[in-house]
């Protein structure tokens, strides 16, 4: 069953069956004022921060038939009485006669035909205006003038998130709504908790008047509740209530009547949902707005913003799949995740203490660098100001108040409560900022460690080189038994927890790496005696890497606090773990013999033809000693499951090792674009990376969740961009190395990189993987594979073979 399709031209994913296996959904805005959009109208809006300033109530675990935070009906007076129905298909259900959903860059477009009515509504964010605009045209379309009325709905969240579900006194008692006069029958209903009243104040209105509004939930249902959003009982009345409800569940919703629309004529009404201090803002705002031509010249700067995002970066390859993911969806996926982290999605609820992580920031940061480095770089200096003065990191914090915090691992006091890998992960963002940039001097600008004094100011600063280099001592300082970076809580795999004095051979590669990226920074100051210090600790970690972690065929995983293995031939359950294999070749720890034999187990493995699983086989039963990853059956995200994040970092190491058919068959076996078939397997949106999906000791292996918000996002466009199209930015120029799968003749790709444009073309007579390339660049032959940054404004043309 497919239920839709991509539009390539419009940069549109359309949905044409509104019944999709789980919502498919599309953010809107960004973390300052934003949320996201689901395929059925449904929108969770925040401003600022998701678990305190809420402002629409989205139940994510309700039956998708459910009404969620805002939805829009349509009713039409017959001879019979009224027939009322959504356009959105949610809540009423109604089998329309054409229903599309068009998932735009930062806007969904809603297009449905139903009774002789075709509704278009476009949703969307004016980029840096906070305000959700939904730009509502009703057409007409049989053949006999009708009465329409458009009623738009919104339903409130108090502004505490998790507090709106745990408390059912103090919430309802504190709700207030208030319907303020615009003018030309214009209402404004203003939406607060009491104490917010003077400070942030929740509005709904539109451009067009209005003959009567509602603002509480059970009138507007009616019969105390017993009507359902499928069949308001209000809407059987003329018109709605005009009650201002002081507590309760509290909605916003406004009665537009539009008398004798003729055939083929149309209604088009702006609403607007937002949330200003107080009603001089709002009024301000929605002056703007009431006007349809700056709600055009929004949707343009829109439209704009993403032509000069997606512009910097552009691909033509022999791969549709791989070329729609490249140009379109993998680029703006990163967008998405290095605005929201792990912060909001339809899993990732924002109702808590989540905010931004640590080490998944310093990784989505590394997806944007190509095109908007300047605001990367902002995100960066955000990370290093939660780094501690001892070298590790705050495992989370919030962008708002900057305030860190410890995670997961608080909710065990026996435990360490800091991460190992954390602040590892920043040394490889700053390293990829600098690459992109050739902004050296970024690593002298100081910046605070996180420890405050007792006036709040912080008690210490650094350069960002010193903070790099904290970085690489805290975990040199924190070594166990073999010599290996002891775990903390867990590394990279959140799941495996076990118990102090174990060690992480996934943290001896990533501080290899970092040792690497510090290495290549002080060569680019000349710094010889950082040079020798550094390398001496990468040759003293390499060589206990190889001297313990070796298990025959692939590299063991851990150790724990006892010396037993865990990820060897000797265990029962997670015998193999495909991170120790990746990074290894990765870190460049792994002999060349050793690099191919781990690759190779994880072929054997690992893979599946639906990616390659975490690790195999699955615990099975609950085991604290293990920790999280045994709350999971076999086969389901850290246990066993394709836990995708992963996956990119094999096809690094492949394309390290120079087999480009592998590494592009990974990356092929995992693009969600290519599922586009077999989405009641699949079940998510087949236009964003889902996080993990299901490996093939579980039932049902191949079903994906926990889309959008995955680190996979950053790491397959490096993966794909970097490792296997091979142009990658480095301390002295654009690199072209590609590894490709073989039966590729040529491809190209164009690329802004420090201030020049540079369309390559890369051809390959020889049908090979890799090869040296023979360069040329303006027509000039150049030695070695090192295009040189120009920085000058101009179009350069790179002529590349592989030889
Ligand atoms: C989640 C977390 C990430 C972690 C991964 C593996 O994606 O956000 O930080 O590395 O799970 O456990």
């Amino acid at each position: 069953m497919k239920y839709g399709y991509f539009d390539d031209a419009s940069r549109e994913y359309v949905i044409t069956n509104p019944k999709t296996p789980v919502k498919w959904i599309n953010y809107i805005g960004t973390l300052a004022f934003g949320g996201f959009v689901d395929h059925t109208g449904g929108a969770l809006l925040c401003k600022g921060d998701p678990s305190y300033n809420r402002i629409t109530r989205y139940i994510a675990q309700l039956p998708s038939s459910e009404f969620k935070g805002e939805t829009l009906y349509v009713r039409l007076k017959e001879d019979t009485g009224y027939k009322v129905f959504s356009p959105f298909f949610v809540p009423t259900l109604d089998k329309h006669d054409r229903f599309e959903c068009r998932v735009g860059l930062g806007y969904s477009r809603i297009i449905s035909e139903y009774y002789g009515v075709r509704a278009e509504v476009t949703i969307f964010v004016p980029p840096d205006d906070g305000v959700e605009i939904r730009d509502i045209v009703i057409t007409n379309i049989s053949k006999t003038p009708r009465s329409i009325d458009i009623i738009p709905v919104v339903e409130y969240s108090h502004f505490d998130a998790l507090k709106q579900f745990t408390n059912a006194d103090w919430v309802p008692q504190t709700m207030q709504s208030v319907c303020v006069d615009d003018g030309g029958g214009r209402k404004i209903l203003l939406q607060y908790a009491f104490m917010k009243r003077d400070t942030a104040v929740n509005y709904f209105t539109s451009n067009a008047a209005v003959s009567s509004f509602e603002t509480s939930r059970p009138v507007f249902l009616g019969d105390n509740e017993y009507g359902r959003w499928g069949r308001p009982l209000s809407l059987e009345k003329d018109e709605l209530s005009n009650y201002e409800a002081r507590r309760g569940d509290n909605i916003g919703a406004l009665m537009h009547h539009c008398e004798k629309v003729q055939p083929n004529a149309c209604v088009r009404i702006i609403t607007m949902l937002g949330q200003e201090a107080g009603i001089d803002g709002i009024k301000e705002k929605t002056a703007r707005y009431c006007d349809p031509k700056n709600v055009e010249n929004a949707f343009d700067q829109l439209r704009k913003f993403w032509d000069g995002y997606l512009s910097r970066l552009s691909v033509a390859t022999p791969d549709k799949d791989m070329n729609r993911m490249l140009n379109i969806y993998n680029p703006r996926q990163c967008y998405i995740t290095f605005n929201w982290s792990r912060y909001l999605s339809l899993y990732q609820l924002g109702y808590g203490n989540r905010e931004l992580g640590y080490r998944d920031s310093s990784q989505d940061v590394m997806g944007v660098m190509d095109r908007i480095a300047d605001k990367g770089r902002e995100l960066i200096i955000k990370l290093l100001q939660v780094q501690k003065a001892n070298g590790s990191a705050m495992h989370q914090f919030n962008p708002l108040t900057m305030k860190g915090g410890e995670g997961d691992s608080l909710e065990r006091p026996d435990m360490p409560h800091y991460y190992s890998d954390d602040h590892l992960w920043t040394v490889l963002a700053v390293g990829s900022y600098i690459k992109e940039t050739g902004n050296i001097a970024f690593l002298h600008e100081t910046v605070p460690y996180y420890e405050k004094g007792p006036s709040g100011k912080p008690i210490e600063q650094g350069t960002v080189w010193d903070h790099m280099l904290r970085a690489l001592e805290f975990t040199r300082k924190d070594r166990g038994a073999h010599g290996l970076p002891r775990l903390g809580f867990a590394d990279w795999n959140d799941s495996v927890n076990l118990k102090i004095g174990a060690e992480s051979l996934f943290t001896a590669c990533l501080y290899g790496k970092a040792l690497l990226e510090v290495i290549e920074c002080a060569r680019s100051m000349n710094d010889l005696s950082a040079i020798k210090t550094y390398a001496d600790y990468y040759a003293e970690m390499k060589l206990a890497f190889n001297e313990h972690a070796w298990d025959g065929a692939w590299y063991v995983r851990y150790f724990d606090h006892d010396g037993s293995p865990l990820g060897s031939h000797r265990n029962t359950h997670g015998k193999i773990y495909i991170n120790s294999q990746s990074w290894s070749v990765i870190s460049g720890f792994a002999t060349p013999q050793r690099a191919i034999s781990a690759l190779e187990s994880v072929h054997t493995m690992l893979n599946t033809s639906k990616g390659i699983k975490l690790s195999m086989p699955g615990f099975n039963g609950f085991d604290p000693s293990k920790g999280g990853i045994t709350t999971y059956p076999p086969g389901a995200k850290e246990n066993g499951g394709i836990f995708l994040h992963t996956n990119p970092w094999v096809m690094i190491a492949e394309a390290m090792v120079g087999n480009g058919d592998r590494a592009y068959e990974y990356y092929r076996q995992i693009n969600p674009a290519a599922k586009n078939d077999i989405i009641d397997e699949f079940e998510c949106e087949p236009y964003v990376y889902p996080q993990n999906i299901l490996g093939d000791e579980h039932p049902q292996f191949g079903l994906a969740r926990n889309s959008w918000l995955s680190g996979t996002s950053s790491w397959a466009y490096q993966a794909a961009t970097q490792s296997i199209l091979g142009i990658a930015p480095t301390y002295r120029g654009l690199r072209i190395d590609p590894c490709i799968p073989s039966e590729w003749k040529e491809y190209r790709v164009k690329r802004v990189f420090r201030n020049s444009t540079y369309s390559i073309h890369i051809s390959n007579p020889l049908h090979k993987s890799k090869g040296a390339v023979a360069l040329e660049v303006d027509g000039i032959k150049i030695e070695g594979n090192m295009v040189p940054a120009f920085a000058n404004g101009k179009d350069h043309k790179v002529e590349a073979v592989i030889q």
